[in-house]
């Protein structure tokens, strides 16, 4: 029933973590392995889509037909991002880290002798927000993601307000998420997820399901949101 319900639309999908360079070998990173935002994107080639994902480091295959950008820093993402517009809709499902190194070291930072450093950090752009608020060329459908530990809903509904997008996919990623993971960092690497979709129409409880199948069934909502193309 999908099959072509986004053909004749652009979808831009983030992905994956960032990594912040700390120095030229050491860095910050988070635990997010890209396979929700990857599978949003084959989700919406699969539906048609002409599909520009921008993904930050991951061990996964580029998806099949898709434009892929690869990314390492919070500022890169958002250069490709701002590069990929114009979009019909935005689905930002990286877990773009919040802070960088304020002066990333040109050499390796050594330890002998020195006392320890503490590291200034300073705040990325916020990707999401940024596009979300745009006076011009902004995707008609801007979706964010959402990982929470509590109040996995309440926040969601914060975020939706503070970001300006038009959905909040949130999930509970504390250690067991609602589901039983087994691994620290919850559903952060596993294959399957349990969702809230936030919009300003209310939430809607989607149960545990796999990464592919909440991709699809969100994708299937990105169609109905957009409407049937002009003709064509
Ligand atoms: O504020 P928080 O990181 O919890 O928001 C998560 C949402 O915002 C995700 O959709 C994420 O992709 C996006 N985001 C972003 N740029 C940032 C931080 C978060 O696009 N610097």
């Amino acid at each position: 029933k999908v099959g072509g319900a986004l053909r004749g639309r652009h979808v831009l999908v983030t992905s994956g973590p960032t990594h912040e360079p700390i120095d030229p070998v050491r860095y910050i990173a988070n635990r997010s392995s890209g396979k929700q935002g990857h599978a949003i994107a084959a989700a919406a080639a699969a539906a048609g889509a002409r599909v520009t994902l921008v993904s930050g480091p991951v061990n996964l295959p580029d998806p099949a037909g898709i434009a892929v950008h690869h990314v390492e820093t919070a500022r890169d993402m958002l250069a490709a991002v701002e590069a990929a517009l114009p979009a019909d809709a935005a689905v930002f499902a990286a877990a773009v880290a919040d802070w960088r190194v304020a002066a990333e070291a040109g050499q390796k930072l050594k330890k002998d002798g020195n006392a320890l450093a503490p590291l200034a950090l300073t705040e990325n752009p916020d990707i999401l927000a940024g596009i979300a608020r745009r006076a011009e060329g902004r995707p008609r459908l801007v979706v964010g993601f959402a990982a929470e530990t509590q109040n996995v809903v309440a926040h969601a509904q914060a975020k939706l307000a503070r970001k300006g997008c038009d959905w909040i996919v949130a999930n509970d990623v504390s250690r067991d998420g609602g589901h039983q993971s087994g691994i620290p960092g919850g559903v952060m690497g596993a294959d399957s997820n349990a969702v809230h979709l936030v919009s300003a129409a209310g939430v809607e409880h989607w149960p545990t399901a796999s990464k592919a199948e909440i991709a699809q069934r969100l994708v299937a909502r990105i169609a109905v949101a957009l409407g049937p193309q002009e003709s064509q």
